[in-house]
């Protein structure tokens, strides 16, 4: 049995699981653990210098033959990193937060005479419009719930009407999944497949420090909010986005002071920094999603990506005897 979907078509991949391309929470390793078990592993390359993006890609070219790809943030990417992903030439070209004047059209077409597919991620529709009028493949459609940067929409109401406003290009549902039920349902939203985050940061092949990663399978889902204070800190102006993050001790040490953190920016971004080093969860940015209340366990990746497609293989053909053409007794 497996789930065939128009994505599993698209990228000749076994199952319609996706890693989140996670700037801070993504690795060669954990990219190709997904990847080699069917899904299609996505490398964070957000704020890495061009040639680091040639060498990631040659890492993970290292560990698996199967597609895999490498995502920039437009906002902060510049004319090099572009141009050095264009020459990496990843299976799939995966894309999000472009600023408004950032034309994607010569971009996506670039994308596609090196051979890559463009996947795109949105918050909205009117940004899903954007992205399949200037060619994207695959379209990605993140709900509130997720982890790191976050409109205000959620996932059950994105999901449909992205649909909806792009057919026939694919799309995938993100923000708030991390099991079968979820990539069930997305199915039945209209979606092509799931692309999961916090999901993939509690394995052992995230480079998470082990604090973080402890503190997802903590959580009970309600200690998340959305915050501007990190970006302020490290000086991002996301178009559109806010952070959704745990509320740890760093976050409530400056809550409400927007106008002393501008002032203290630098402290406070040093203090993250040192929490990386020190495994310190509570003064560390934990980007993570409401979905962390379902995640139990620090579990491989490729783990992961089988029992979820299980599991919604499962769930999709069970439930399907809730149809009947009996009346009530
Ligand atoms: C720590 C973290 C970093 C992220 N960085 C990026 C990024 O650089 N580029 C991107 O397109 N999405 C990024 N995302 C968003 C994920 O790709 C994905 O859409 C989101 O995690 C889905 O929600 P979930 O966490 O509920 O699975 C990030 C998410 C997290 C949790």
């Amino acid at each position: 049995m497996a789930i065939r979907t128009r994505l599993t078509d698209l990228l000749e991949i076994e199952h319609p699981v996706v890693l989140g391309g996670m700037g801070s929470g993504t690795s060669p390793e954990l990219v190709a653990a997904v990847s080699e078990a069917g899904g299609l592993g996505v490398q964070g390359g957000a704020g890495r210098p061009p040639e680091v993006l040639g060498s990631l890609a040659a890492e993970i070219r290292s560990r698996t033959r199967r597609p895999f790809g490498v995502n920039l943030l437009l906002f902060m990417a510049s004319p090099e990193q572009r141009e050095a992903l264009l020459q990496v030439a990843p299976p799939v070209f995966s894309t999000s937060w472009p600023m408004p004047e950032d034309d994607l059209r010569p971009l996506f077409e670039r994308a596609h005479s090196a051979g890559s597919r463009v996947m795109h991620m949105v918050n909205g529709v009117p940004e899903a419009e954007r992205a399949a009028e200037a060619g994207a493949d695959v379209i990605v459609a993140q709900g509130t719930e997720g982890g790191g940067h976050v409109a205000l929409i959620s996932t059950l109401v994105l999901t449909p009407m992205v649909v909806r406003a792009v057919a026939p290009v694919p799309v995938l549902a993100a923000g708030g999944i991390a099991d079968g039920s979820g990539l069930a349902a997305a199915l039945m939203l209209g979606a092509e497949g799931v692309l999961m985050g916090t999901r993939f940061l509690a394995t052992p092949e995230s480079p998470w420090p082990a604090s973080f990663k402890q503190a997802i399978v903590a959580s009970d889902g309600h200690d998340t909010l959305l915050s501007d204070i990190l970006d302020i800190a490290k000086g991002n102006l996301w178009p559109g986005a806010f952070d959704r993050v745990r509320r740890n001790r760093l976050l409530e040490d400056w809550l409400g002071r927007e106008g002393e953190v501008r002032r203290h920016r630098n402290a406070i971004a040093a203090r993250m920094r040192q929490a990386v080093a020190e495994d310190d969860a509570e003064n560390g940015e934990l980007n993570f999603g409401q979905v962390a209340g379902l995640i139990d366990a620090i579990e491989p990746a490729a783990e992961i990506v089988r029992r979820v497609a299980a599991e919604a293989e499962q769930l999709l053909t069970t439930r399907s005897g809730l149809v009947t053409d009996k009346s009530p007794a």
